[in-house]
């Protein structure tokens, strides 16, 4: 939603905007249409991973005409710490019953893919009717497993991005674009 109020001072931080609030907009109506179009006549449960879909899918959910309900699942992430090739763990599970329904699991990013491997192959032993993914963005370059998301807003380089959801350190995600970390910023 725009909003009225000045812009944050978190803004310079940037070293670019990859997407304007505009970009991502207009994106998420196109994006609404598919989803729409996929499930047409059919209920599907949201599964969003938290935190950082939290903005996206606020958005993306308003734009859906389908029925459906919302869970969300946590999921621990050992991003840029010691032991980087430990799988992702599942620390708050979800309360739906998904059995015998059409899921649609959302995440902000796909990156080197092992959380939306795990959280998919938890997610297929609780015998959903089917279970698809969407992402707002997809960062292809850094892919470590093998994994294809069935519904993507964009495709974007091989930069750590924040803003829109997506976050350094839990800093940023309330800007309203998507941009660059300088990189003076990324340090702890
Ligand atoms: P994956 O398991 O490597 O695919 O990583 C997915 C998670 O990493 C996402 O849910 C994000 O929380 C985080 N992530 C990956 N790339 C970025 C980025 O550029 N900025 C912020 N978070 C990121
Ligand atoms: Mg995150």
């Amino acid at each position: 939603m725009p909003t009225d109020n000045p812009p944050s001072p978190q803004l310079n931080d940037l070293a670019s905007i990859l997407l304007s609030e505009e970009q991502i907009n207009t994106r998420l109506k196109e994006l609404g249409a598919e989803i729409n179009a996929a499930y047409a006549g059919r209920e599907i449960a949201v599964i969003a991973i938290i935190n950082g879909a939290v903005i996206f899918v606020a958005d993306i959910i308003r734009q859906l005409n389908i029925p459906l309900r919302l869970d969300c699942i946590r999921v621990s992430s050992y991003h840029n710490s010691a032991s980087p090739q430990q799988a992702p763990e599942i620390i708050d599970r979800i309360r739906l019953n998904i059995e015998d329904v059409d899921v649609l699991l959302m995440d902000d990013i796909l990156d080197t893919g092992n959380t939306l491997a795990a959280v998919s192959k938890v997610l297929r032993s609780m015998n959903p009717a089917s279970l698809k993914t969407c992402v707002l963005l997809d960062k292809k370059a850094r892919r470590a497993v093998e994994f294809e998301a069935d519904f993507v807003g964009f495709e974007i380089p091989d930069e750590f991005v924040v803003g829109y959801g997506l976050d350094f350190a839990e800093r940023y995600r309330q800007l309203p674009c998507i941009g660059v970390l300088k990189p003076e910023h990324q340090g702890i």
